[in-house]
């Protein structure tokens, strides 16, 4: 029975991951830590909750104390690091709580990590999800590698650069057993109604504008979450230890022509006529330091791993409109209270 310690799995990522782990390894004790902060929320993981091999642990990882106590108690084999503040545009106007979290609470685990395993590492493995945002930014050409050189340009990509900085120190001065993955933008079930696909998917059910930030010809690279997990499974298992794996889409993607696209797939799927969705687009106010373009080589994990997405865009974003059509319940609790504040501030 091995025990794993699996982070921010109420969130959108991580309850993926979750299900994914608590369902296929039944050997695995699996822990789900997560603060529940605005972006977590049990409703996502609810089908698995009653399961045997999981437990779900409510606390803070910027809490040191409580992290140390944690890792002494349960003698963890894992980590799976996901609890992250990951929204762009928050960490322009909060970029302190990014600190704290994403680096601090990710030096805290490790500390805890390397604390418990002390020097044995045999079977031992922390694993920390990452970003292609630490990357920067592209022009036209060209694609991230694994060597490609950091140079993040957002609070959020500064904070997820410097976890990977330090979960990569831990490895090399201390020998911590680490594996890195950076992955593109994904998109699918339980994303919160902050960042575009859900967000312009709750806007068109409601009629409300679509508010594309500048020309609208930034470019991403989308993955389907559960691609992602199914990615981090095999990492987990068989990625090498000290090393990073690039994960993305194949899918590159110039905000317009996908936010386009979405209001195609929409329109058909409320039964509204074809171009009605596409009124809602209204272009605003640019992202301070938008980054350009974000596309991924992902061919080490492709050849070394044998992974690679296992749905079109096409499909994987019809399976996430039905799914928030199907859970309009989903939206409207995660959208009262506080959520209408954030959106007032955003876009107002
Ligand atoms: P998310 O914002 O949906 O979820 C984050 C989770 O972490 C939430 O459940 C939240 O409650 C929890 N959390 C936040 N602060 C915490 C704290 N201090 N202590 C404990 N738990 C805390 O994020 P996501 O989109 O699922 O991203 C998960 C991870 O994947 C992040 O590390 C992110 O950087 C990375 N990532 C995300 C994407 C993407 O497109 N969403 C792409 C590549 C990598
Ligand atoms: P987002 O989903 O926030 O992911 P990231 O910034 O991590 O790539 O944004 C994806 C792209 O969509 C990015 O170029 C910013 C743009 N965008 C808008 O045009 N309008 C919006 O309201 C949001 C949230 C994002």
């Amino acid at each position: 029975m091995k025990k794993i310690l699996i982070t921010g799995g109420a969130g959108f990522i991580g309850s993926h991951v979750v299900r994914r782990f608590v369902t296929k390894y039944p050997n695995y004790q699996i822990f789900n830590l997560d603060a529940l902060t605005y972006a977590g929320n049990l409703e996502n993981i609810a089908d698995i909750d009653k399961s045997p091999n999981y437990t779900f642990v409510k606390g803070d990882i910027v809490d040191a104390d409580f992290i140390t106590d944690l890792f002494q108690k349960h003698q963890f084999d894992g980590v799976l690091h996901l609890a992250a503040e990951s929204h762009v545009d928050r960490s322009i106007t909060d970029p302190l709580a990014f600190v704290k979290t994403n680096v601090i609470g990710t030096m805290n685990l490790l500390n805890a990590a390397k604390m418990i395993w002390a020097n044995n590492f045999e079977g031992k493995r922390f694993y920390h999800i990452s970003t292609d945002e630490v990357y920067g930014s592209l022009g036209a050409e060209g694609l991230f590698t694994e060597t490609t050189p950091y140079d993040p340009n957002s609070p959020y990509s500064a904070s997820k650069a410097s976890s990977d900085h330090f979960v990569r120190a831990y490895g090399e001065t201390y020998g911590l057993p680490y594996v890195i993955t950076n992955c593109s933008n994904n998109y699918g079930p339980n994303h919160f109604p902050e960042k575009l696909v859900p967000l312009f998917i709750h806007n068109i059910i409601n009629n409300k504008p679509l508010p594309v930030y500048g020309d609208g010809k930034y470019t991403r690279d989308w993955l389907f979450v559960i691609d992602h997990a199914i990615a981090i499974d095999l990492v987990f298992h068989e990625g090498k230890n000290h090393e990073t794996y690039n994960i993305g889409g194949f899918n590159e993607w110039q905000n317009i022509d996908l936010v386009k696209l979405l209001c195609r797939q929409m329109d058909a799927k409320l039964g509204r006529v074809a171009g009605e969705s596409e009124k809602l687009i209204t272009y605003v106010k640019d992202r301070p330091g938008h980054d350009l373009r974000y596309a991924i080589d992902a061919s080490k994990i492709n050849k070394e791993l044998g992974w690679k997405p296992s749905v079109t865009f096409e499909q994987g974003l019809e399976k996430t409109i039905d799914w928030y059509l199907s859970n309009e319940d989903w939206l409207q609790h995660v959208t009262s209270g506080a959520y209408q504040e954030y959106y007032q501030k955003q876009y107002s």
